[in-house]
């Protein structure tokens, strides 16, 4: 018998243990790490403690280990380069280099790439300077949108329909310097409406193949009231694949980025998602992540068919995807996030779990699986709650109304002081 693939996942999200989830239904079995995981993570991978950011840890250890394949979620270390730093040492890994990372990294190298490859996006200006953007803010049509050039855990935008709004968005980001560094240059661009929509595709650099729709929830509560969170539900398919509007956005944002990567060599093999509005004008790109949505992945992996691992490993390989097909479920998924009382203000860490089903009960065939976003072992080995959105209840069904049904039965007999789940999800649209 051959031996047993090693795999490393890094993150420790609702994402990544869907990822892990998946690539344990590999029929290749392989050995699953996970850089740090979490609670429920450590059921189906060995844990290792070292965090994301520390990209040169995790190359110690990939190196150590022998790991065959890397599968990097969270934006930062791509960003950080980890990407460069593996694939320098001829480790495997899945996810854009630094350079193609930018297109998440600093939203004003998106804004300019958009511009060179003539893909459709709102007008903008850019500021480096605080005075010259408060004077733009004062003078400009309501309303407006202000970004944070850099990373901000997905804080640094801010929609703006008064004047206020706007002028203290522009002193937080520069003057107070709320997000650090990502602050040293703003964007302020016009505002545009009409519903999102969100197109991941997997690209090996050459080839691009998209990955079925999904559509998240952000606001906190039900009848998408309140604030803005990290997304509070998502549910696959959103459009089918072959509507013609797929097809448009495939074609006028998803080719010509794949094309303009390629042209100005940034190396980008992984997920491109497309944040999109569609407007009267047509769709208009918003922002790119390099890196699976989350909790779009739930949704979306726990319906895809084909053998995950080899989907990953062809993803990694220059030209890899060229003969891969993707194989999905049929019926409709629905992730409901079960988020820590007072998220996204603050909120109690350390809140015991009570009703969760061990390891093995939730499967493929059940349709039915608890995801840990935010989660860790106690010391007398009980599930505690160790963030914002604790966890994603993930159900298939025949119908959205049916899985979504099924997610929030589920989700009756798991508890924790504080948890707070929206009501609606699948029920209603996202937007
Ligand atoms: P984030 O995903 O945190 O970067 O926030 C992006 C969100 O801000 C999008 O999902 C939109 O809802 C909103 N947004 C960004 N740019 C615009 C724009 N030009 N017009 C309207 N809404 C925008
Ligand atoms: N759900 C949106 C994101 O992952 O950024």
């Amino acid at each position: 018998m051959s031996e047993r693939k090693k795999v490393l996942v890094v993150g420790s999200g609702g994402r990544e243990h869907t990822i892990v989830s998946a690539i344990s239904r590999s029929p290749s079995n392989p050995e699953i790490y996970c850089a740090p995981g979490n609670a429920g993570i450590a059921e189906a991978a060995q844990c290792v403690d070292i965090g994301g950011e520390d990209i040169e840890g995790l190359l110690q250890f990939a190196r150590a280990e022998k790991i065959d394949l890397t599968i990097v979620g969270p934006e930062a270390p791509l960003v950080a380069g980890i990407v460069d730093l593996f694939e320098g040492e001829g480790l495997k890994i899945f996810g854009p280099g630094k350079g193609g990372a930018q297109l998440e990294g600093s939203k004003i190298f998106c804004k300019e790439f958009l511009c060179r490859h003539g893909i459709p996006t709102a007008a903008f200006e850019i500021f480096e300077d605080s005075e010259a953007a408060l004077a733009h803010v004062n003078e400009r049509p309501l309303p407006m949108v202000v970004k944070a050039d850099g990373l901000a855990a997905g804080k640094g935008v801010i929609v703006a329909h008064d004047r206020d709004t706007a002028v203290k968005a522009v002193e937080d980001i520069m003057v107070e310097r709320n997000f650090g560094d990502a602050g040293s240059r703003v964007l302020i661009e016009d505002c545009l409406t009409g519903s999102e929509i969100s197109i991941m595709a997997l690209t090996d650099g050459v080839n691009y193949l998209p990955l079925e729709t999904a559509q998240d929830y952000k606001p906190a509560f039900d009848g998408n009231k309140g604030p803005n969170t990290g997304g509070m539900g998502s549910y696959s398919p959103y459009y089918s694949l072959g509507d013609p509007l797929v097809q448009d956005i495939l074609n006028k944002v998803i080719r010509k980025t794949v094309e303009g990567l390629a042209q100005e060599e940034l190396p980008f093999k992984g997920v491109l998602y497309a944040g999109i509005m569609l407007t009267d004008e047509g769709p208009m790109m918003l922002e790119y992540n390099a890196r699976f949505g989350d909790p779009e992945t739930q949704s979306i992996l726990s319906r895809l068919k084909t053998d995950p691992l080899a989907v990953f490993e062809a993803a990694s390989e220059p030209g890899g995807l060229e003969e891969m097909v993707l194989e999905w479920d049929e019926r409709d998924a629905v992730c409901i996030v079960a988020a820590s009382g007072g998220y996204p203000g603050s909120y109690e860490q350390g809140v015991p779990i009570e009703g969760l089903t061990p390891a093995g009960e939730d499967s493929q065939e059940a349709g039915l699986w608890v995801y840990h976003a935010g989660t860790r072992r106690g010391e007398t080995g009980e599930t505690l709650t160790a963030g914002g959105r604790v966890l994603g209840v993930t159900a298939l069904g025949e119908t959205r109304q049916a899985a979504s049904e099924k997610a929030y039965e589920a989700l009756a007999g798991i508890s924790f002081d504080g948890l707070h789940s929206r009501r609606d999800i699948g029920q209603t649209m996202a937007n």
